[in-house]
């Protein structure tokens, strides 16, 4: 099996194996957004620093990078409700509330928020890596990540930030949640404080060009492509990297993270003997000539 379908079998795991369910419609509602086939590109950074570690994977990892795409999935079940950005598709199909109901994508959305806890809880790593890995989770979805950043996004609708205020936006929304992955391969490998140094950077640079990436795509590419409604965030008043900068400082500025963050993978690399090769090929991928 591809490192794709066991990310998907662990999930689906979660959601099938405990019988009888206390409500399928839930559960139908869930797998509804989960299967519709995401890049996965968080989990898949978590197994690639993993195995550049040197480590053999085990179901314990795919659990964890499980828990990872379950939160940033109820992320977009949520984003996309009419009461926040409104999207009637994501990932190809109708919304999670189009399909279903907004009741509904409320509920499957914190159940995607709030299992992915135990389902790291239950892993057979260490209890110390489990506790560490539940509070980095914690850290990046919640108040101080990816909730707290969604709510400067809303508040920040219709008015004219400046680019420390956008950055942060940024950071936060999108940024914690993809920073999780680095930091966390960082904890199950067991790496010592500079090289978790390097990875919280690593993470940063390229949660902040992630989000660089997706405003500048909303802007340039067709709903073929992205499989949701492009040309949204003007219309929403969106604060952005295109609408703040222009295009071509927008693209300056995505390189420039992803020359960073490639950096610190060669420096890991000479000094650590990390394997590079898989991390260096998802980096590259996030460039447009690529
Ligand atoms: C979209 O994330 C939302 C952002 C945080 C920019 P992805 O581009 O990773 O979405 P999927 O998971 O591939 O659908
Ligand atoms: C999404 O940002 C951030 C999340 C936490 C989901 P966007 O609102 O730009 O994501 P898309 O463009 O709807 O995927
Ligand atoms: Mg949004
Ligand atoms: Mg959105
Ligand atoms: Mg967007």
């Amino acid at each position: 099996m591809t490192k794709l379908k066991k990310i998907d079998a662990a999930i689906r795991d979660f959601y099938q194996k405990k019988t009888p369910p206390v409500s399928s419609d839930l559960i139908i509602a869930i797998l509804y957004s989960v299967d519709s086939g995401g890049k996965r590109i968080r989990p898949l950074i978590f197994l690639d620093l993993l195995e550049g570690f040197g480590l053999e994977l085990t179901p314990s990892h795919f659990d964890v990078a499980a828990s990872l795409e379950m939160i940033h999935t109820g992320s977009l079940i949520h984003d996309d409700l009419p009461a926040m950005d409104n999207d009637d598709y994501r990932r190809g199909r109708l919304t999670n509330h189009k399909k279903f109901d907004e009741a509904t994508a409320i509920l499957a959305g914190d159940s995607l928020f709030l299992d992915p806890f135990a389902l790291v809880a239950q892993t057979e790593l260490s209890a110390e890596i489990r506790v560490q890995l539940i509070h980095a989770l914690s850290h990046a979805s919640g108040t101080f990540g990816m909730v707290g950043g969604q709510m400067l996004d809303m508040k920040g609708e219709g008015l004219e930030l400046d680019l420390s205020q956008l950055a942060k936006i940024h950071e936060n929304k999108t940024g914690k949640l993809l920073t999780f992955p680095f930091v966390a391969a960082g904890i199950v490998a067991q790496q010592e404080d500079r090289v978790m140094e390097n990875l919280q950077e690593a993470g940063r640079l390229i949660g902040l060009a992630f989000q660089v990436r997706d405003d500048i795509l909303d802007v340039t590419a067709d709903f073929e492509s992205l499989g949701k409604t492009p040309g949204k965030d003007v219309v929403a008043g969106k604060s952005t990297y295109p609408a703040l900068l222009g295009l071509e400082k927008s693209y300056a500025i995505l390189e420039e993270s992803l020359n960073k963050a490639e950096a610190i993978f060669k420096d890991l690399a000479e000094y650590q003997g990390f394997k590079q090769d898989n991390i260096m090929k998802i980096i590259e991928r996030l460039r447009f000539h690529a």
